[in-house]
């Protein structure tokens, strides 16, 4: 069973494959109209169940419309609205979902909802982002390096700034796996999850945690920032004021490459994390990050259903 929980299981591989298909995919359906299938429709009469224990634009309309482009239907709810919010075990709805449909998305509070899922299911499970890990994101963001750059994201220097979240977490997996150097820019106390770096390192990851911004972005190809507060946490003003040297400014960004560009998978928060300068400026492109959700989901949905 290929199900898609992070970025560490799947081979250097298996996520080059799904880049290139994203890649190639994105070219060939050029111009069409966004609801219209891809010309061989490939998953034609499957279904994909989208369920939601947070709120989301992106992650919700993505893959809605990716599994339509590939010839498909979603049915999308909130874990509210389903039995699930009323006790019915996880292992129990992923029993019963299998039996209705090709594929399952889900965003959980806790990454432990989403892996109970994924053990009791018998049809894939792809992580629509938890505590701990946000892969389709930065599958997103790397398609969006490569396509801006025009070069493989191996070998690339990317930054990282703000809080050791689930958007940290998956970009020190991307880059253990595929080859690429990550420097993290954390405030002590607010580091990625302990377990996702050592498995990082283990690997031999060129993963650095580093506790100045200037040095985390010096000579760096890609500057990705996240909220400082994210779903589920609670907002604190001691947090915030940790993570204050490590908004991403104009001046910042002047340390980094000259051809860097600023990725942010959104919402963003003007004013804290990044300033309205860099998000709206030149060198971001944020537009073609959320855009290309679509893109890498849709490869990644073929991955999981083993036409790749
Ligand atoms: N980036 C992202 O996952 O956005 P949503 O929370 O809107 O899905
Ligand atoms: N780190 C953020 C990402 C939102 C897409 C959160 O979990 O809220």
């Amino acid at each position: 069973m290929r199900h898609f929980l992070d970025l560490a299981a799947p081979t250097a591989a298996g996520l080059r494959a799904i880049l290139d298909e994203a890649h190639a995919r994105k070219a060939a359906r050029k111009g069409l109209p966004k609801g219209l299938p891809d010309a061989d429709a490939p998953l034609d009469g499957h279904t994909l169940a989208l369920i939601f224990e947070k709120p989301s634009t992106r992650t919700r309309f993505s893959f809605a419309q990716a599994i339509r482009q590939l010839g498909g239907s979603a049915i999308t709810v909130s874990a509210g609205e389903m039995q699930l919010g009323r006790g019915e075990p996880v292992d129990d709805t992923a029993r019963v979902l299998s039996r209705m449909v090709d594929a399952i998305m889900l965003r959980a509070n806790s990454h432990a909802t989403l892996e109970t899922l994924a053990n009791a299911a018998s049809v894939p499970v792809i992580n629509g982002l938890t505590d701990i890990s946000h892969p389709c994101q930065i599958l997103a963001d790397i398609l969006t390096f490569e396509e801006h750059s025009g070069r493989q994201v191996a070998g690339s220097t990317w930054a990282y700034l703000g809080d050791g979240n689930n958007i940290a977490n998956s970009l020190v997996e991307a880059a253990s796996v595929l080859g690429f150097d990550l420097r993290l820019g954390v405030p002590h106390g607010h580091d990625p999850d302990s377990a996702v770096m050592a498995t990082a390192c283990a690997r031999g990851g060129s993963v650095d945690l580093v506790r100045s911004a200037e040095a985390a972005v010096e000579g760096a190809d890609v500057v990705v920032t996240d909220t400082w507060i994210s779903m589920g946490q609670e907002d604190s003003k001691a947090k915030l004021a940790a993570m204050q040297p490590f908004q991403v400014d104009a001046a910042l960004m002047a340390r980094a490459n000259p051809s860097a560009v600023f990725l942010h998978c959104l919402p963003a928060h003007r004013g804290e994390e990044v300033t309205e300068e860099v998000i709206d400026g030149p060198a971001s492109l944020v537009w073609d990050e959320a855009e290309n959700r679509l893109h890498a989901q849709k490869a990644v949905l073929l991955w999981c259903l083993e036409r790749l």
